[in-house]
């Protein structure tokens, strides 16, 4: 005899419900790492718009962050841990591959037992992270799902690469995605092209010193750190320019796309959250996406750097705490980074 499955009752949607930040209090100035790279402040600034970046400090990790980012989300939505169906961390600098920073953070928060994983999407990790609550919640596996973008940078930085050095910051973000009777997340535009694999790369295992290692232009003698003789310790490196290109001109598309698939125009708009990947970036989507002037754009690297995975929720964060009006608006966001990956949505600002 044929029984039927009983299946999760859905939810009719999902929406954003809170967000919270944790920002590193330390700002590192364009002066401080010039020497090494030979820049300047005046290219750095003409190049990517950042003028200073948001460095942790001792004690402030990936787990402190995550988790002070994630408290205050779910205490601007209302609710404790243990309402949360899931935990969703998006990072790629958290120095464990297994195991997850999510399940301690789930732990630290309170949520104990509810499934807690990482996303490794890079600067596009976030937007993964909504697209997998938003289908989780809908699906009616959970009612309260928990995203976190987080990263500390700064851990894996080469003070002398040139190449990128130079971008980076510490910081954590977070949202909380719930139930919802009304869309509050758009369908999400989302994908990877691993033909690009190698664009924006790095280890995460000590690499062996020999003179062949491609990007062994390392800060620090992991040796040091390990005990073990011979070793590097892993650094972030980029073709800058061929990002810089797919980004410029691939992402407008995907960003149209998400527009589309959300069934808005650019002038429906309250604001625009790209991935703080590079000023020139954001002002070329913000050219060919025809935004009008109403459309608030987030730049928060000029002062916070590329915080990868972290960089749409805190820049979210900032817009709102800078214009509550904005609040009940819709906003477009798109991450794009390492993989190459990338992911975008219109979602109704908490
Ligand atoms: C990294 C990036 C800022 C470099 O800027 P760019 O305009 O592409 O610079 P280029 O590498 O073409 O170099 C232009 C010139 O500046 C010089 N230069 C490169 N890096 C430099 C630096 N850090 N400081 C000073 N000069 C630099 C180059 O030597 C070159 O000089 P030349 O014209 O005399 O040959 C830019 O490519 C970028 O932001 N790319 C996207 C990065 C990104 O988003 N990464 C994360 C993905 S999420």
């Amino acid at each position: 005899m044929s029984v039927t499955l009983k299946q999760h009752e859905p939810h009719a949607a999902s929406r954003i419900a809170a967000v919270g930040a944790f920002r590193p209090a330390r700002r590192l100035p364009n002066e401080d790492i010039v020497g090494p790279i030979d820049s300047s402040d005046e290219w750095i600034r003409q190049r990517t718009g950042i003028v200073t970046r948001q460095r942790a400090g001792e004690g402030e990790t990936v787990l402190s962050m995550a988790v002070a980012a994630g408290r205050e989300a779910l205490e601007r939505a209302g609710l404790t841990g243990a309402d949360l169906g899931a935990v969703i961390v998006a990072t790629v600098t958290f120095p464990y591959a297994t195991p997850s920073a999510a399940a301690a953070v789930a732990h630290e928060l309170g949520a104990t037992p509810a499934p807690a994983y990482d996303v490794s999407a890079a600067c596009a990790g976030y937007c993964y992270g909504v697209a997998q609550a938003d289908a989780l919640v809908r699906a009616g596996t959970a009612r309260h799902v928990l995203v976190i973008g987080v990263e500390r940078l700064s851990d894996f930085i080469d003070p002398t690469d040139r190449s990128i050095s130079f971008l980076l910051g510490d910081g954590a973000g977070a949202v909380v995605v719930s139930a919802a009777d009304e869309p509050g997340i758009s369908p999400s535009v989302w994908g990877s092209d691993g033909e690009r694999w190698e664009t924006i790369s790095m280890t995460r295992s000590l690499l062996e010193v020999r003179d062949e290692v491609e990007g062994a232009r390392i800060g620090g003698d992991a040796s040091a750190i390990t005990g073990q003789e011979g070793m590097l310790w892993p650094t972030l490196r980029q073709d800058g320019p061929s990002v810089f290109r797919w980004a410029v001109w691939s992402m407008a598309k995907v960003a149209r796309e998400a527009l589309d698939a959300a069934g808005v125009g650019p002038e429906d708009l309250a604001a625009f959250i790209p991935h703080q990947a590079n000023m020139r970036i954001i002002d070329q989507f913000a050219k060919q996406l025809r935004l009008p002037d109403t459309v608030t754009v987030a730049r928060d690297i000029a002062d916070a750097g590329n915080t990868s995975a972290a960089s749409i929720p805190l820049a979210m964060h900032r817009l709102l705490q800078e214009d509550p009006s904005l609040s009940g608006g819709l906003a477009l966001q798109i991450g794009f980074g390492a993989g190459l990956v990338y992911g975008a949505q219109v979602v109704r600002l908490p």
